[in-house]
């Protein structure tokens, strides 16, 4: 059965859930996360079956402070502590060698544990009361659009988890950049709410992951970023920023986009991120006007590039999946 209710009422009820191997959704600020005991890989592989997620895809691990880390990470080199001193409470996952504690279940047999300390407020309460590191996807089917509310939740995964925390809307909208310490160079796995521009500020140059074609899904560098991720059930076709995005004539057309870029023609539905281009509103409402246009009997759904700097480089990166 699946509950929701207003943080105040249910974080207790949703902490000792978390602690007796049940399966509960959170806000978080980039997305909500579908969370389970990271110690407990019963309870981990619920998560799996709720999402329909296959088990090489490894799940990050949230923790409230500093001091909970070490309990799930074996070594914390002086770079993740820069980091961590800079980014958290925040949208950026470290990828660190991890403790027995934490099951092969959760890193898909991987050595490295992604974890985070998240910034939401409720997700740092709920991680206090529940007194467990949480393993947590995003709280969606596998390869759908992310939940950024907890309607959104309902939508996707209501029947198969046990509890959703509502704690509104999510306010970077983006999941966390993903960075691998496992490596002497450090390397971005994932671009997400945190920009790399400001991690190579402080801690230089960073190596970008490539995935590689000559290896399956299971075997690339950052396991779950599927060519085809994020992605609504209409045809969606990504046009370059600057670029005038045209209405297809006889088709019932979605436009997607930031304000300030040109379109023309007739498009049934147009889903205007911001007026003014700011990246971090486009962020905030990217994925929930995604779904939008995915739910507006739409044959084809048009989105406008972002430029690329700053969030407008994990913008993009969701947008290319979701075309796939
Ligand atoms: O913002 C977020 O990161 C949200 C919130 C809930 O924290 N979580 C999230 O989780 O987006 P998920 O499972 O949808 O995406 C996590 C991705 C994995 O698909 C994988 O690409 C990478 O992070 N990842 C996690 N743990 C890893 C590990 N141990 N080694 C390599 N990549 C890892
Ligand atoms: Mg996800």
């Amino acid at each position: 059965m699946s509950r929701t209710k207003s943080c105040a009422t249910s974080l207790q009820s949703a902490a000792e859930l978390l602690r007796t191997g049940h399966i509960v959704a959170f806000p978080t600020e980039t997305v909500y996360g579908l969370g389970a005991d990271a110690t407990n890989p019963t309870a981990v592989a619920r998560i799996f079956e709720a999402k329909q997620r296959p088990t090489f895809d490894p799940l990050i691990v949230h923790v409230a402070e500093l001091s909970q880390v070490e309990r799930v990470v074996s070594k914390f080199p002086e770079t993740a502590r820069r980091l961590a001193c800079q980014f958290w409470p925040g949208p950026l996952t470290l990828v660190l060698p991890k403790r027995d504690i934490i099951p092969d279940l959760v890193t898909a047999g991987l050595p490295g544990v992604g974890i985070r300390i998240p910034r939401h407020p409720v997700a740092i309460e709920l991680l206090k009361a529940a007194g467990c590191p949480v393993a947590a996807p995003s709280a969606n089917k596998f390869g759908g659009i992310s939940p950024t509310t907890a309607q959104h939740v309902a939508d996707g995964l209501g029947s198969s988890i046990d509890w959703i925390v509502d704690g509104g809307p999510c306010a970077v909208g983006l999941e966390s950049t993903v960075l691998s310490l496992m490596a002497a160079r450090p390397v971005l796995l994932r671009h997400g709410g945190c920009p790399l521009e400001d991690i190579e500020s402080l801690i230089g140059p960073v190596e970008i992951a490539r995935s590689d074609p000559s290896l399956d899904d299971a075997a690339q560098p950052s396991p779950g970023m599927l060519s085809r991720h994020y992605a609504p059930r209409t045809r969606l076709i990504v046009i370059a920023h600057g670029r005038s995005a045209e209405a297809i004539a006889g088709l019932r057309c979605g436009l997607l986009t930031a304000g300030k870029q040109p379109f023309s023609g007739q498009f049934a539905r147009i889903e205007i991120l911001c007026d003014d281009g700011n990246l971090q509103t486009c962020a905030a409402n990217f994925f929930a006007a995604l779904r939008t246009l995915d739910a507006s009997d739409l044959d084809v759904i048009i989105a406008h590039e972002f430029p690329a700097h700053g969030l407008g480089v994990a913008l993009n990166d969701r947008l290319l999946r979701a075309a796939h």
